[in-house]
C-alpha cells in the first residue's frame, strides 16, 4: 500500500492533458485484457502499479484547466483527507451500532445546514448519494404526505391510492431530468411531470404556473408537489423561490427546491438569491458540486424531521422500535450508507464558510467574466449570460455550407478524444452549445484564453478536412 500515495502523485505530475488521448477503443480492449481471473492474481503492490500506469492514467483529470464539462469538481484536499477515514474505518451510517462517533457527525452537520437555511428548528436531514437520489425521496414525501391529508391514504401501507393517475409533478422546462426518474420509480410515470415553460434565462416564468395550475384543476388533475430550481444544470438560472412558495402554499401542495448545483450561493455574497428558499418544504444540495467534496456527497433537508415517517420502516435486526440511540436508517430509502458528512464536517472545519463562499463568489465573477469575453470573440456567438458558473456558447466561424451544429458536435468529440479539451454539450433554444462549467477557483482569466485558442485551433483543422472533402 506504500506506494500508493507515490503512484498517484506520479500520475498527477505527469497528466499535461484533461484526458490522455488514447483512442477509446483502445483504452476498453486494454482494460477488458486485465485478467480477473483467480489464477492471475498478484500481490497489491503489482496491481496498484498496474492501476496507476493503465487506468489511473487514462482518467478524465478534473484537476485540469481545461477539463470544465460538468458538474464536477476537482475536490478539496480536505475531502480527499476525509475520504481516508471513510474508507478505512468503514463505518455504515444505517444503525448506530455501525456508527457510533459518525451518526453524531451526520446529525451536527445536518443541524448546522439547516441552520445555514434558515429553517426552523423542527428542521432535519439526511446525506444522500447526491442529487439523484435527494430529489427521488423528496418527491416520495410530498407524495405520501399529499395522499395522507387528501384522503387520510397511506401510501407506504397500502401503495398507491386510487387517484394515482391524476397525481402531477410540477417543474420547469430546465428542471433537473430526474423529475422523471422519481416519477417513473414512484410508479406514476414520466407522463406525471408538467413542465412550465421558462423564460429566456431559464427561470421558470411564473405566470405560466399559475394558469397551468388552473388548468389542472379544470382538468381534475393533482398536482401534489412544486419544484423550485436553484441552480438549472445549464442556465445556472435560480427560479423564483418566493412566488413558488406563496403559490404552493395557497394550493396546499408539497413545496420542494433541487439546490444541487446553486444551493453553495447561501455562503457567498450572492445569497440573498436563494431568497424563499427557507420556506421550502424539502431541499437539496449537492456537496460534490460548487462544495468542492469528491464524489459521492449530497443532503436532503426537510423543513419538519416529523415528515421523515414516510420513509420509515422497521426491521427487526437493525432499527428497532425500542432503541433509544439514533439509526439513521429512519429517514432514507438506503440501508447500509457512506459517511459521506465527515467531508462536509472537515471542510467546515478546515476551510470555513467565509473561504468558501468567497470561492463560490470568484466562481460566479469568473463565470461573467468569462461570458463577456467570448461576447467580444468574433469567433464564437455565446449563447446566454451566464446566471452562475456556466458559460454557453459555440464556435460560430463557419462558412454557411457547414452545418453550425453539426461542427460544433464534431468539434466537443474530437477536443476530448484528443485530449485536449474536455467540454460539455447541451442545446439553448434548439441550438447546440458547448458548455463551461467553471468548478475549479484556481482557473486564470489565461487559462481559458489558452483554451479558446486550442478550440479555434481545433476547429480550423477540422474545417479544412471538411471543406476539402466537399472539393
Ligand atoms: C439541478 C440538478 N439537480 C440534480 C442533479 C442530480 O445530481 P446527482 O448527479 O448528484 O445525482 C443535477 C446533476 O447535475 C443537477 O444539475
Amino acid at each position: 500500500m506504500a506506494n500508493c500515495a507515490q503512484e498517484l502523485a506520479t500520475v498527477f505530475e505527469s497528466a499535461a492533458r484533461p484526458y490522455s488521448g488514447m483512442d477509446p477503443m483502445l483504452l476498453r480492449e486494454n482494460i477488458f485484457g486485465m485478467s480477473l481471473a483467480n489464477e492471475d492474481a498478484e500481490p497489491l503492490d503489482t496491481v496498484i502499479r498496474q492501476v496507476a500506469r493503465d487506468i489511473a492514467r487514462h482518467a478524465i483529470v478534473v484537476q485540469h484547466p481545461h477539463c470544465i464539462a460538468h458538474l464536477h469538481t476537482p475536490p478539496m484536499l480536505c475531502g480527499i483527507a476525509a475520504e481516508n477515514f471513510i474508507a478505512a474505518q468503514n463505518q455504515s451510517m444505517d444503525s448506530w451500532d455501525q456508527s457510533g462517533s459518525a451518526t453524531f457527525v451526520e446529525q451536527h452537520v445536518i443541524a448546522h445546514l439547516c441552520r445555514l437555511f434558515s429553517y426552523p428548528s423542527e428542521g432535519d436531514g439526511v446525506f444522500t448519494s447526491g442529487g439523484t437520489q435527494g430529489n427521488i425521496m423528496a418527491l416520495l414525501i410530498a407524495r405520501d404526505w399529499f395522499a395522507q391529508q387528501r384522503s387520510g391514504h397511506n401510501v407506504q401501507r397500502d401503495g398507491l391510492p386510487p387517484y394515482a393517475s391524476r397525481l402531477r409533478i410540477i417543474g420547469s422546462a430546465k428542471s433537473h431530468f430526474t423529475l422523471e426518474k422519481a416519477a417513473s420509480v414512484m410508479g406514476l410515470g414520466q407522463q406525471a411531470v408538467v413542465r412550465i415553460p421558462t423564460n429566456p434565462d431559464g427561470t421558470m416564468i411564473i405566470e405560466a404556473l399559475e394558469s397551468t395550475l388552473r388548468q389542472l384543476q379544470v382538468d381534475g388533475l393533482l398536482p401534489f408537489v412544486i419544484v423550485g430550481t436553484a441552480g438549472t444544470t445549464d442556465h445556472g438560472a435560480v427560479d423564483g423561490l418566493r412566488d413558488i412558495s406563496r403559490i404552493a402554499r395557497a394550493s396546499n401542495i408539497w413545496f420542494h427546491v433541487d439546490a444541487a448545483y446553486g444551493g453553495a450561493m447561501i455562503l457567498s455574497q450572492a445569497k440573498q438569491r436563494l431568497a424563499g428558499i427557507e420556506l421550502a418544504d424539502s431541499l437539496i444540495v449537492d456537496f460534490h458540486k460548487m462544495w468542492f467534496q469528491p464524489v459521492s456527497c449530497g443532503a436532503l433537508l426537510m423543513r419538519d424531521t416529523s415528515d421523515f415517517k414516510y420513509l420509515l420502516h422497521h426491521a427487526d435486526y437493525l432499527n428497532r422500535e425500542s432503541d433509544d440511540l439514533p439509526n439513521l436508517v429512519d429517514k432514507t430509502i438506503s440501508t447500509t450508507r457512506r459517511f459521506d458528512a465527515l467531508k462536509v464536517f472537515m471542510m467546515l472545519r478546515a476551510v470555513g464558510t467565509d473561504t468558501l463562499g468567497a470561492m463560490v463568489d470568484h466562481l460566479l465573477q469568473q463565470g461573467t467574466a468569462i461570458a463577456l469575453h467570448l461576447r467580444e470573440d468574433e469567433r464564437f456567438e455565446l449563447l446566454a449570460l451566464p446566471a452562475l458558473s456556466t458559460v454557453l456558447f459555440r464556435y460560430a466561424d463557419l462558412p454557411e455550407t457547414l452545418g453550425i451544429d453539426a461542427f460544433n458536435r464534431q468539434l466537443r468529440v474530437a477536443l476530448l478524444k484528443r485530449g485536449i479539451a474536455v467540454l460539455g454539450e447541451t442545446t439553448v433554444a434548439g441550438k447546440v452549445a458547448l458548455k463551461l462549467t467553471i468548478l475549479n477557483p484556481c482557473l486564470t482569466i489565461g487559462m481559458f484564453v489558452d483554451l479558446f485558442n486550442k478550440i479555434v485551433e481545433l476547429a480550423e483543422t477540422l474545417k479544412s478536412d471538411v471543406l476539402a472533402e466537399h472539393v
